[in-house]
């Protein structure tokens, strides 16, 4: 037996110690961050992989607010990998398979077309997939013969201009302006139609330039996989349907079994960065590293929703375990996510200087509309459920998955959960949760002199409070309406 004789700490045992600042506005910091070693997010925030936190709804807002989400595992493999192609698939700089229509069509059926998908052009091909035109509502109003077939009333291909596949975004707005198009298509170089790049499309993007993206326009997702020989199949799916990262999902992610398994992911699928977790731990932390991990996920019984530490007795408290791990994560250029017990922006800045490079949030983002699951009204109040992945319910509800039949409820008895199931108030869209949380952190940032992450790693100084110091720290001797 080994006694450690330093103290850990958690959020409410310190505070951030002020210090001269030149910062003029919470705006002139950047919060720009990596997710892991090749993903950066424009906000530090990541979704958590809980089946009552994270599918493709949740993992398109987080990823349109410049975070990202992890799409859970407890679910078939066939529906983790439609939640992926369903994120990956909302957004794109090129459409992938634009509505078209063959030359012999009628102009009245280009017409219910336009009207059906409420477009405004359409592309015309052959029965190869070549591209021979396109027809647009221009060439249509005062076509009196609706039974004339499309090809006699098109623009044809030889005065269309057109993209090869794989042309940069700069290069299709350039070529869009100089020819003052709406419409852009993209051909492969035997003259196939492969997409179709609008101006509309172009503009959005640029609406939104702090979402979370891949190289093609898509919003970034990431899924989390088991330890299972199984969920090797399941990662290739994921990865099939366009995954951008993988999180190795395991409890005591400082196990053979998860180092393991984020070796093998590797292996497979080189250009996919692993994610490994969850530890407390800088051995654990250097272990995943070493097994080739591109980042790690910090947090043992910190969660909210989490009895691990009761029902086992094991855990750090979460400010010394990021701390910990965050000096081995830096000095191997490994990402650190500080997973669970994140309640308020307060403590998202703590968990930042601390030297992470994003948190893993969950209840907090169950309760929006985003979030998986139905709204009920409890005692006249708009709730929603969140749970351990490891309570009863979710432990029986995934053996159910597994087995693909009802589990007996007499082995309901056999579980020994290490997680609960409770009530989260309604909290409207996600968007104005992460919007109240990066402006603390931006303040955050300004009381630290820091213009950016790594400027806050460097200037944080905790400062250890008592109780009488806590209770100074809400607000107290008013009654709060
Ligand atoms: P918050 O505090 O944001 O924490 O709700 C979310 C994190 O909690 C972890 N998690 C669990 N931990 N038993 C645990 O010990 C569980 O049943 C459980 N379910 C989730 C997980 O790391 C999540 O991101």
């Amino acid at each position: 037996m080994r006694l450690r004789p330093d103290t850990a700490l958690t959020f409410d045992d310190v505070l951030l110690v002020p210090r001269r600042s030149s910062i003029h506005s919470r705006q002139a910091v950047n919060t720009r961050t990596c997710f892991s070693r090749r993903i950066e997010t424009s906000i530090p925030i990541v979704s958590s992989n809980m089946d009552t936190v994270t599918e493709s709804a949740m993992a398109m807002a987080m990823a349109r607010s410049g975070g990202i989400g992890v799409i859970h595992r407890f679910m078939t493999i066939e529906r983790q990998a439609a939640e992926v192609a369903r994120v990956k698939r909302a957004e794109s700089f090129m459409v992938e398979h634009p509505f078209s229509l063959p030359g012999k069509a009628t102009v009245s059926e280009a017409r219910a077309k336009l009207t059906e998908h409420g477009i405004g052009g359409l592309l015309v091909t052959s029965s190869d997939g070549a591209l021979i035109g396109l027809v647009s509502t221009r060439d249509l109003i005062f076509e009196e013969d609706s039974d004339r077939p499309v090809s006699e009333v098109m623009t044809p291909r030889e005065r269309l201009i057109t993209v090869e596949a794989g042309a940069s975004l700069e290069a299709a707005r350039a070529t869009l302006h100089n020819h003052r198009l709406e419409k852009l298509p993209v051909v492969d170089n035997a003259g196939r139609l492969l997409g179709l790049i609008t101006a509309q499309d172009i503009i959005k993007m640029e609406q939104s330039p702090d979402a979370t993206k891949d190289e093609r326009g898509r919003l970034r997702v990431v899924a989390a996989v088991g330890v299972r020989p199984s969920d090797v199949e399941r990662a290739e799916a994921c990865v099939k349907a366009g995954v951008d990262a993988l999180v190795v999902d395991i409890a005591h992610g400082h196990s053979d079994s998860a180092i393991n398994m984020v070796r093998a992911l590797k292996e497979r699928f080189p250009q996919t960065d692993v994610i490994g977790g969850n530890v407390a731990t800088a051995d654990g932390v250097r272990d995943l590293a070493e097994a080739g991990a591109d980042a790690v996920k910090v947090g043992v019984g910190a969660g909210s929703i989490c009895i691990t530490r009761v029902v086992t007795g094991f855990g750090v408290p979460q400010l010394t375990a990021v701390a910990d791990c965050a000096e081995a994560g830096h000095a191997l250029g490994v990402p650190i996510i500080a997973d669970g017990g994140i309640r308020t922006a307060g403590d998202l800045t703590k968990a930042m200087a601390a030297g992470a490079s994003t948190v893993m949030i969950g209840s907090l983002l169950a309760g929006t509309d985003e979030s998986p699951g139905a709204t009920v009204v409890r005692d006249g109040r708009r709730v929603k459920v969140v749970r351990g992945m490891a309570s009863l319910t979710a432990n029986i509800d995934r053996q159910e998955v597994e087995l693909r039949r009802e589990v007996d409820p007499e082995d309901w008895e056999r579980v020994v959960p290490e997680g609960v199931e409770a009530m989260v108030p309604m909290r409207g869209p996600v968007k104005d949760i992460l919007h109240q949380l990066v402006g603390g952190l931006r303040s955050g940032l300004s009381y630290a002199g820091a213009s950016t992450i790594e400027e806050l790693w460097r200037n944080a100084e905790f400062i250890r409070i008592t109780s009488a110091g806590k209770r100074e720290s809400g607000a107290h001797d008013v009654e709060v309406r």
